[in-house]
């Protein structure tokens, strides 16, 4: 089958081409986003790939359809960039990659603590310039410390197993508590009661609309001065405005991102030869005591391989049969959505009302 790789980068290359070393289909790497006015370009493909950031709606399907475009294969878990109803009075299928490595997102949200703890941005440049005054760089003992985990998912109970190791006091919240990290001494509490006990924040739950901007002026205030906060679920689990605040007015300790509200503008390309117009995003940077990634949690080898070989196998199961072997389908959107026509649902409302994990 032919299919063409929208938003495709140099590792996605190297990874599908890899999955699809049989050659069972035709691959065509483009780095362009998927949108209305891209979609064009997948003219003679029975099957596209998309990625996170790419946006799926109704327009951009009616043109894949259009030009007989069957399959988005998406290389992520989320399908919160995709209308769903749209895509079914359509014909289009979507399929997605339901699980690949937990362990790669949860250990690059340790790596974001333990770098914003031990200042270890800050010491690297330091010690490079030939400055080993250790002024400023106090940190503090992760045992012995309480670590709240909001969402004990896949990715939650290995952040969980991780900080108990550290000799954390981990409590949590979820709406389905996990009964075997109870067993291993997590206490579930609602959200409100963690972010009051918490010296460390780290959000592991998908966005929906109760999750959208959980961490709010009011959620701050309620939290310890000097608490560290992690987000390396989705930008608008948090208001960032209210972040900034927090961080200006020193109760914020410290931040580490990994997702932005606004991220579809900015990650995932090279942008260094250009100002930064988003201001909110610039505001964050020129603070000492958060580290900003750019969505690179599911970034580890393991992670990749599994996404490039899911994303062929959706590729070969739709070429056998004529759906993805991990269908996403419009049965996800709540029953009131279903009723509604697609053309009276835009992408934002699928994406709101989808509540589904929408990370990469
Ligand atoms: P999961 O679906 O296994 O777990 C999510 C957990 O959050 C579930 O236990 C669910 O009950 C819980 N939850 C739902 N609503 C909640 C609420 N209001 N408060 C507290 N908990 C709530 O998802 P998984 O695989 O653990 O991923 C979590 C999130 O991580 C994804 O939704 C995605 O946004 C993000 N992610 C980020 C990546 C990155 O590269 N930074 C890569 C992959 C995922």
């Amino acid at each position: 089958m032919d299919v063409t790789v929208f938003s495709s980068r140099s590792y996605d290359e190297t990874y599908l081409s890899s999955a699809n070393a049989a050659g069972r289909h035709r691959l065509r790497f483009l780095e362009t986003r998927l949108d209305a006015r891209t979609a064009a370009l997948a003219a003679g493909a029975g099957a596209v790939s998309a990625f996170v950031n790419d946006e799926v709606d109704a327009a951009a399907l009616a043109t894949l359809a259009g030009l007989g475009v069957g399959l988005v294969a998406l290389r992520c878990a989320g399908f919160n960039q995709v209308d769903l109803a749209a895509a079914h009075q359509l014909g289009v299928r979507i399929g997605r990659v339901p699980a690949y490595s937990p362990h790669a997102v949860a250990e690059h949200a340790v790596g974001l603590m333990l770098a914003l703890n031990r200042h270890l941005c800050r010491a690297w440049s330091r010690v490079r310039e030939g400055n080993f005054a250790l002024d400023g760089l106090v940190g503090f003992d992760m045992a012995g410390k309480t670590a709240g985990i909001v969402g004990t998912g896949s990715i939650g109970q290995v952040m969980a197993r991780i900080l108990i190791g550290f000799g954390c006091h981990v409590i949590a919240t979820d709406p389905a508590p996990d009964p075997g990290l109870e067993a291993l001494g997590v206490r579930y509490m609602p959200f409100p009661a963690l972010a009051e006990a918490a010296d460390i924040v780290t959000l592991h739950c998908p966005l929906t609309p109760e999750t959208r901007h959980l961490v709010n002026a009011e959620a701050l205030a309620r939290m310890k001065r000097g608490v560290m906060l992690i987000n390396t679920s989705r930008g608008a689990v948090v208001d960032t405005r209210a972040l900034i605040a927090a961080l200006k007015s020193g109760h914020l300790g410290s931040l580490g991102l990994d997702v932005y509200e606004e991220e579809s503008h900015l990650f995932f390309r090279d942008l260094s030869g250009r100002a930064i117009a988003d201001d909110l995003f610039a505001r964050l940077l020129t603070f000492p005591n958060v580290i900003i990634t750019g969505h690179q949690g599911f970034f580890t080898a393991e992670a990749l391989a599994s996404i490039a070989e899911t994303t062929i196998a959706n590729i070969d199961r739709f070429a056998a049969t004529g759906a993805p072997l991990h269908e996403v389908s419009v049965e996800r959107l709540a029953p009131a959505a279903e009723a509604e026509s697609s053309s009276a649902l835009s992408s934002a409302s699928s994406r709101a009302r989808s509540g589904e994990p929408s990370g990469a």
